[in-house]
C-alpha cells in the first residue's frame, strides 16, 4: 500500500517539512537539485499496462545492476514545469504535450508508458505532495522530471522485462543564470543525431553524447554549442538543450522536427504565439550561412524558456545578433511567460491547474 504523506513525514533528511515554507533563497536560485518531500513512482511488466502508482518520499532508488536502463540506456525523461500564480494557485504548462512526447518515445524504445491521464495525474501528485517547494510568485518555478526507464534485468540485448514510471521535482530558477543572452559555438567534430536515430526522442542517450563537445565549448567561454546536421554538415540542427530559432525581419525559421530534431514543447508553443502575433513562421531546413546572416537568433526549451541567442561563432568568426529591447525573442518570450505565470489570459487553453 502506498505510504501516507503524514506516516513519511520523518523520512527526507532535507528538512522536517511541517508544512511550512522551505529554507531556499528563492532569488539565488539557478538550475539545479534543491531534493524535496515526495516522488511518484510506478511499475511495470513488459506487456502490462501501467496500474497503480503512488509517492514515496524522495530518496535514491534500487536498481538491478544489470537493468535495461544502465546496460543499455532503455530510458526517457521529460522536462515540464509549475507556475505558482500571485492568486496562489499553482498550474502547469501543457503537461499532456508531456505526456504524449513520451509515449512517442517510449514506442521508440519498446517500452510501456503510462496514459496521457495516468502522466499528467502523476505529475500533479508529485508537484501538490511538494507544494511548499513550489517558489513564490516571480521567483522561478517547479521543474517537473518525468522519468520512464527499463528497471528490469536483461543481460542480453533485449527489451527489460520491468519498467519504472518516476516523477520528481525541484525549484529552479534560470538555467543561464546570470547570462541574459547566450553565447554559441559551432561544433564541427560531433554530431548529436543522425537520420533514422532517436535525436526526435527524449531519450537519455541522446544527452550524454552531447557533453564533450558542451565541457569544451564552456572551456572557451562559449554558454553553449550549436550542432550541425549530420549528413551535410550544412544546416542547423540543436543545441545541447534546446531548440534554434533563426529571425529575419519579419520571417522566423527553424528545422523541422521529422528527423533528428526534438519536438520540443516550448518549441511548438513559440510558433503557434508567433504566427497569432503575425510573424511568418518556417519549420524547415535551416543552413548555418543563413543563421549567421540573420537579425536575431533565439532558442527555446523547457530550462530555456526563450532565451536570445548574443553570438554564435563559427571557424572562429563571431558573428553578433540584436538580443534584449525590442526583439521577436523579447516580445516571444514576454507572452509565453505572461501565460505560464498567469499575467496574460490563457487564450490558447495551455495552463492546466494542479490544485
Ligand atoms: C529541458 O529543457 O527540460 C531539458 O530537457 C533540457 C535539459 C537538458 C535540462
Amino acid at each position: 500500500m502506498a505510504p501516507s504523506l503524514n506516516s513519511t513525514l520523518e523520512a527526507n533528511g532535507n528538512s522536517s517539512n511541517d508544512g511550512k515554507s522551505p529554507d531556499v533563497n528563492w532569488e539565488e536560485m539557478g538550475f539545479s537539485l534543491t531534493p524535496t518531500d515526495y516522488m511518484y513512482v510506478m511499475k511495470c511488466s513488459i506487456g502490462d499496462n501501467f496500474s497503480q502508482g503512488s509517492l514515496i518520499p524522495f530518496g535514491n532508488i534500487e536498481l538491478s545492476p544489470c537493468s535495461g536502463i544502465l546496460n543499455y540506456g532503455q530510458g526517457l525523461f521529460e522536462g515540464l514545469k509549475a507556475y505558482r500564480k500571485e492568486d496562489g494557485r499553482i498550474l502547469l504548462f501543457r503537461p499532456e504535450q508531456n505526456a504524449l512526447r513520451m509515449k512517442a518515445g517510449a514506442e521508440r524504445l519498446c517500452m510501456p508508458s503510462p496514459s496521457i491521464e495516468q502522466f499528467v495525474d502523476a505529475v500533479k501528485q508529485a508537484v501538490l505532495a511538494n507544494e511548499r517547494w513550489v517558489p513564490p510568485f516571480g521567483k522561478g518555478s517547479m521543474y517537473v522530471r518525468p522519468l520512464l526507464m527499463g528497471s528490469g534485468a536483461s543481460l542480453g540485448l533485449g527489451p527489460a522485462p520491468e519498467y519504472t514510471f518516476l516523477v520528481y521535482v525541484s525549484p529552479v530558477g534560470s538555467y543561464h543564470k546570470g547570462q541574459r543572452s547566450l553565447n554559441l559555438v559551432v561544433e564541427e567534430k560531433q554530431h548529436r543525431a543522425s537520420p533514422g536515430g532517436t535525436g526526435g526522442i527524449k531519450t537519455v542517450a541522446n544527452y550524454s553524447p552531447v557533453l564533450d563537445a558542451l565541457t569544451r565549448a564552456k572551456a572557451q567561454g562559449f554558454s553553449e554549442v550549436l550542432f550541425l546536421d549530420a549528413t551535410t554538415g550544412k544546416y542547423i540542427d540543436e543545441g545541447s538543450a534546446c531548440n534554434i530559432f533563426s529571425v529575419k525581419g519579419n520571417s522566423i525559421s527553424t528545422p523541422p522536427t521529422h528527423g533528428t530534431i526534438l519536438p520540443g514543447i516550448t518549441r511548438k508553443s513559440i510558433i503557434e504565439i508567433a504566427r497569432k502575433l503575425g510573424y511568418q513562421v518556417e519549420e524547415r531546413p535551416v543552413a548555418l550561412d543563413e543563421l549567421l546572416d540573420a537579425d536575431e537568433v533565439f532558442c527555446t526549451g523547457t530550462a530555456v524558456v526563450v532565451t536570445s541567442i548574443g553570438s554564435v561563432t563559427h571557424q572562429g568568426r563571431r558573428v553578433e545578433y540584436k538580443t534584449q529591447a525590442d526583439t521577436v525573442c523579447q516580445k516571444l518570450r514576454e507572452t509565453l511567460t505572461g501565460i505560464q505565470m498567469g499575467g496574460l489570459e490563457d487564450t490558447m487553453g495551455w495552463m492546466v491547474e494542479v490544485n
